[in-house]
Order: structure tokens, then C-alpha cells, then sequence
């Protein structure tokens, strides 16, 4: 059956880097006979240019009907004066919400060629591979009431409400547990709980969950000495899992860990399984158009759709080999060059990533 895919390049260097991913998803139709389609719409900025909202109605329209969507990223200098409403990030908000996103699966990996590019210790780093599982539709991001307003001794405050029901907070729990028993086991919780009430909730409800989850082990951490372990001694945790602000700020904390943002995929999950996959860098003004950037969280991107979403473990496989492979060859783009290596530009790099593929199809 052939599967449809909404393809969402977004601002800035998502244009080149979707583009690099294009020529691999093509490849994976041509040679290794996936059925599959793809549409493509604009999101952020260019939701913006394009009919006057950072998630057009045909966008989240076209993203609801697909089996899966990528993302490439969203955002620019240009469009920092808008109305917040109108910002680049609100279209990326807009569709998590929309398509009801809310687990967000992401990892950190090292892999070994690129152990110098950390710049933490390679002893600490060697063979780095953690899960972070973010709550991705809830908490201080939505909750309401928000706002600006003026108090009556004519100072302004802002507000925002961090909240969690038990229903959100025990489906994150159950897809952390479930990636969990996917891998070594042992889960994180990240909270607050020494002062927040969300994050005594929270905790009662995730402990109540691993009832049901017995071979996998629990355990609990204020998130301050979660960022703090996570650069201590990172090697410690297997999957991590929090909510929607603390996973913001820990996610990049992991990602640079591993020295290479530029090499990191994401996948953000619905009840079904339906997702949107990006990489977890941003749109990277300063270097959009200059063929640069690093196409390969894009490319990894795709490998986690197959995955997660259409039923593709095997053709998976292939993509993360071929840039293992291309990896051990020693090509580079310039964000994870090492020493000795070949630094290449994003087109030739999804170049090399499709060769390496291609010498896998026969
Ligand atoms: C991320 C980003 C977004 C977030 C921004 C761009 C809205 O930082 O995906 O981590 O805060 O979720
Ligand atoms: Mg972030």
C-alpha cells in the first residue's frame, strides 16, 4: 500500500537539508520499492508568505491526511517583528497541537567517528546513547491562563500556568516505558517535585504507570541535578522522560553532549504511532543557502519515520548504515568536522548518503 507523506521544509536551511532527504526517500522508491508519495506545503515563515499564518489551514490539512510528516525547520530574522501569533514558532506549536504530537522522542547518540567533536571527555561521552522522551502538547507551553497584563499599581506581569492532568501525564509515562522496554530498561523521570504540586502529580501518576511496566526500572531526579548528571556522567541514564519546558532545555543539553546537533533526528508521536519527524536543530539563518549545513538529522529523520510510522524497520537500517558508512569514509560537513576528515557541502553529502544506499540495493 502506498503511504503519503506531507513534507514541511519550513525556513532558512530546512529548504536544502529536506531537499537532501528527498533524493533519499526517491531512492528508497526507485530501488528498494517503498510505495510511498509526498506532498509538500509551508510551514513557519513560509506559512506566512504563502497565505498569511505560520500553519496554513492546507498545511495542517494536508499534514492531518498523511501517514506521517517531515519537517525540515522554522524561523528567520525577518519575521521576529510579527505579532506573536504570527511568528515562525507558533506554526510548529500549531501543528504538534493540531496533529495532538505529544510524545516526542529524542535522542542522543555518539557515534564514534565523531567522539573528538564533544567537548566533554571522550571517556565520559564514549558510546553515548540516551533517549529523552519530552511531553510535547501540554504543560507551561499551552497551559492557560497566559498573558502580559497591568496590575493596578501600574507595573506589567507576565504570566503562564505549568499544567498537567493525570490523563497527559500517564500517556507520556506509558510511551516512555514502552521505549524504555525497547531498549536497556531504565527510565528517568525528570521533576520538580521538591516544589512544584504538577510535579508531585506527576510523580505519583509515573510511579502508579511502572506498575504495569515490572522489568523496567524507575527512578526519579530533580531536574537541576539532571542537567547537572547529564554533564557529569551522562552514560548513566538510558531513557529520560519529562515534561514540555524541562525536556525543551535538557534535550539540548544531550544533543550537544554529542558534539554534532547537526546529526540528531527526532520523531514526535501521536496516540497511533502517527508522527512528524525533524531534525532538532533549528533553521540556522546565518548559513541558509550557503550549502553548509548538515543534512544528516534530516536523513535520520526519514530512518525514524520508517521506523515509527511506516512500518519499515529494515529500510531504516539501510539509511543509518549508509551514513555510518559515509561516516567511515571520513566526509564531513563543517559543524562535525574532525581532524583528518573531509569537510563537503549539504548537496554532497546526500550525494554520499544515496551512494552509500545505492551500493546497498543489489
Ligand atoms: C524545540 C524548539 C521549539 C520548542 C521552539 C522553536 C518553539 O526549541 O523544538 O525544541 O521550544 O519546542
Ligand atoms: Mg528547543
Amino acid at each position: 500500500m502506498t503511504k503519503k507523506i506531507a513534507v514541511l521544509p519550513g525556513d532558512g536551511i530546512g529548504i536544502e537539508i529536506v531537499a537532501e532527504a528527498i533524493k533519499v526517500i526517491d531512492l528508497l522508491k526507485s530501488g528498494f520499492g517503498l510505495g510511498i508519495e509526498y506532498e509538500t506545503a509551508p510551514i513557519g515563515g513560509a506559512g506566512y508568505d504563502a497565505a498569511g499564518e505560520p500553519l496554513p489551514e492546507a498545511t495542517l490539512a494536508l499534514a492531518r491526511e498523511a501517514d506521517a510528516v517531515l519537517l525540515g525547520a522554522v524561523g528567520g530574522p525577518q519575521y521576529d517583528k510579527l505579532p506573536r501569533d504570527k511568528r515562525p514558532e507558533r506554526g510548529l506549536l500549531a501543528i504538534r497541537e493540531g496533529l495532538g504530537l505529544f510524545s516526542n522522542l529524542r535522542p542522543a547518540i555518539l557515534y564514534a567517528q565523531l567522539a573528538d567533536a564533544s567537548t566533554l571527555k571522550p571517556e565520559v561521552v564514549a558510546g553515548l546513547d540516551i533517549m529523552i522522551v519530552r511531553e510535547l502538547t501540554g504543560g507551561i507551553y499551552f497551559g492557560q491562563p497566559r498573558g502580559i497584563r497591568s496590575r493596578d499599581d501600574g507595573q506589567r506581569e507576565g504570566f503562564n500556568t505549568l499544567v498537567y492532568s493525570e490523563m497527559e501525564i500517564e500517556r507520556i509515562a506509558r510511551s516512555a516505558f514502552d521505549t524504555a522496554m525497547k531498549r536497556d530498561r531504565r527510565l528517568c523521570s525528570v521533576d520538580k517535585a521538591n516544589v512544584l504540586e504538577v510535579s508531585e502529580l506527576w510523580r505519583e501518576v509515573v510511579t502508579r504507570v511502572s506498575s504495569d511496566y515490572p522489568e523496567v526500572e524507575l527512578s526519579h531526579m530533580y531536574v537541576d541535578n539532571a542537567a547537572m548528571q547529564l554533564v557529569r556522567a551522562p552514560k548513566q541514564f538510558d531513557v529520560m522522560v519529562t515534561g514540555n519546558m524541562f525536556g525543551d532545555i535538557l534535550s539540548d543539553a544531550a544533543a550537544m553532549l554529542t558534539g554534532s546537533i547537526g546529526m540528531l533526528p527526532s520523531a514526535s508521536l501521536d496516540e497511533n504511532g502517527k508522527g512528524m519527524y525533524e531534525p532538532i536543530h533549528g533553521s540556522a539563518p546565518d548559513i541558509a543557502g550557503k550549502d553548509v549545513a548538515n543534512p544528516l538529522a534530516t536523513i535520520l529523520s526519514v530512518a525514524m519515520m520508517l521506523r515509527h510510522s511506516l512500518e519499515e524497520p529494515a529500510l531504516a537500517d539501510v539509511i543509518e548504515k549508509a551514513v555510518g558508512k559515509v561516516l567511515d569514509q571520513g566526509l564531513r560537513t563543517a559543524d562535525i568536522e574532525t581532524e583528518g576528515a573531509t569537510v563537503i557541502g549539504t548537496a554532497a553529502m546526500g550525494d554520499a548518503v544515496v551512494a552509500a544506499m545505492q551500493e546497498m540495493s543489489n
